[in-house]
């Protein structure tokens, strides 16, 4: 086999298995054992780069501990849409509307938290809950204590989303981010209600 053959501009010639040579053979050989052995280098360093950042697919937490955890998060998660809503249509006094209409929202983000949820409890092989977290339904009249109760709970689910987090495997991308997409907005909600329960004017 004549590589030159196929050098530059020149059209690649026919060959035979005639023109084929055991020196041609040999070389043809050494290149795949040196392309595999590359291969095989890659795919180690691979593994070892994704060994250090907790496996493929592998949960600290296995699946059927994950649903429990992430049950528990979306029992929270329908006691905190019921504790907005009732605190929302019960507030009363100075600024009331701005604050109700607010907690509206946040009782909507909650919501839609407990649909994340629940897919990702139905795509690991789990039934995602219909019960409700009794410790989250907490009453309350005043505006302050409106405001202290919800800056208490938002608290307390950031401190639960943190804990799954923890158990989770970075390589399940999509549980991974819906996580941190709720922390993110458990973090705004607990924000906002710190900038309503101290207003810097
Ligand atoms: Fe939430
Ligand atoms: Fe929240």
């Amino acid at each position: 086999m004549k590589f030159s053959a196929v050098r530059g501009s020149e059209q690649p010639k026919k060959v035979n298995s005639a023109d084929i040579t055991l020196q041609d053979i040999a070389l043809l050989q050494m290149i795949r054992v040196a392309f595999e052995e590359q291969s095989l280098k890659a795919v180690r360093s691979l593994q070892e780069l994704l060994g250090a950042s907790g496996g493929i697919g592998e949960h600290t937490m296995d699946n059927p501990k994950l649903v429990d955890a992430l049950n528990q998060m979306l029992a929270q998660e329908h006691a905190c849409a019921i504790r907005y809503a009732t605190h929302a249509a019960i507030i009363a006094g100075p600024y009331s509307e701005t604050v109700s209409a607010r907690l509206k929202e946040i009782g909507t983000d909650e919501l839609l938290h407990a649909e994340k949820l629940r897919d990702r409890i139905l795509a690991l092989g789990g039934k995602p809950t219909m019960e409700v977290s009794a410790a989250g339904l907490k009453p309350a009249a005043t505006l302050e204590a409106i405001l202290d109760v919800n800056i208490a709970e938002e608290q307390a689910a950031i401190r639960g989303y943190i804990g799954v987090l923890e158990g989770l495997s970075m390589s399940n991308v999509i549980l991974f981010q819906t996580i941190q997409e709720i922390i993110r907005d458990e973090q705004e909600h607990l924000e906002e209600l710190d900038a309503l329960k101290n207003p810097k004017t």
